[in-house]
């Protein structure tokens, strides 16, 4: 099964590879033509720009929030049902220390808004709230992608780890290309999700 898209493609390397592709060029766009930092700093309204921008030439739900139930391993993120509700708390926790931007990192996470591109965008977000709000980033260069991934499914029950993990990558070159390029490698994800149904809870 091939997301739908507006590329007309039908087979799913084909178009993880032109997705791959587009979002870093259009990420690089947003970064370069100082766009990003106009936005405002943790609301969902941000994270909704970034992923329209990066996306919208690809998917027709770019920057939309999701209609269906999603799962990832064993983890379900959140039912459709409470998404909304889950997006309005979400937006209003408090992100003026490392522990509570990551905080809410995690909470955005298991949100899940989209149908796809949630890792990548939602990087973007975390970076610039960690920007605006400690003057720093992540160097994703100094993350392992396996770390990173087992540490960000562990992060529903403790956050520990990935706080930890992105402690030690922090760094004040917050206006390094290279750096905020990273973030985006799409490799940081290659599995699907599982759509299940409510009635399945
Ligand atoms: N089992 C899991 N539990 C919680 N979070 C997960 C799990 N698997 C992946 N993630 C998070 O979801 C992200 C992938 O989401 P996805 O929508 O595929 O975005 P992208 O296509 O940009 O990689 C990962 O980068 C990671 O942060
Ligand atoms: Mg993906």
């Amino acid at each position: 099964m091939v997301l739908e898209n507006k590329l007309g493609i039908n087979d799913s390397a084909e178009l993880a590879r032109q997705e791959e592709k587009i979002s870093k060029k259009k990420a690089l766009e947003l970064f370069e033509k100082g766009l990003l930092d106009s936005f405002e700093a943790g609301t969902f309204d941000t994270l909704s720009k970034i992923h329209k921008y990066l996306f919208d030439d690809i998917y027709y739900f770019a920057g939309e929030i999701r209609d269906v139930n999603i799962a990832k391993g064993n983890f379900r993120f959140a039912p459709v049902m409470y998404l909304k509700q889950a997006l309005e708390h979400i937006e209003k926790m408090p992100q003026s220390t490392y522990e509570e931007i990551i905080a809410k990192y995690v909470e955005m996470n298991v949100a899940h808004p989209f149908r796809e591109g949630n890792g990548r965008s939602t990087r973007i977000w975390l970076d610039l709230i960690l920007k605006k709000e400690i003057g720093k980033v992540v160097d994703w260069n100094m993350v392992d992608k396996e770390d990173y991934l087992l540490a960000m499914e562990r992060s529903p029950i403790k956050d520990v780890e990935i706080r930890e993990l992105l402690k030690q990558a922090l760094t004040s070159k917050i206006d390094d290309r290279e750096v905020y390029m990273k973030g985006i490698d799409a490799s940081y994800n290659y599995e699907g999700y599982f759509i299940y149904k409510t009635n399945e809870l």
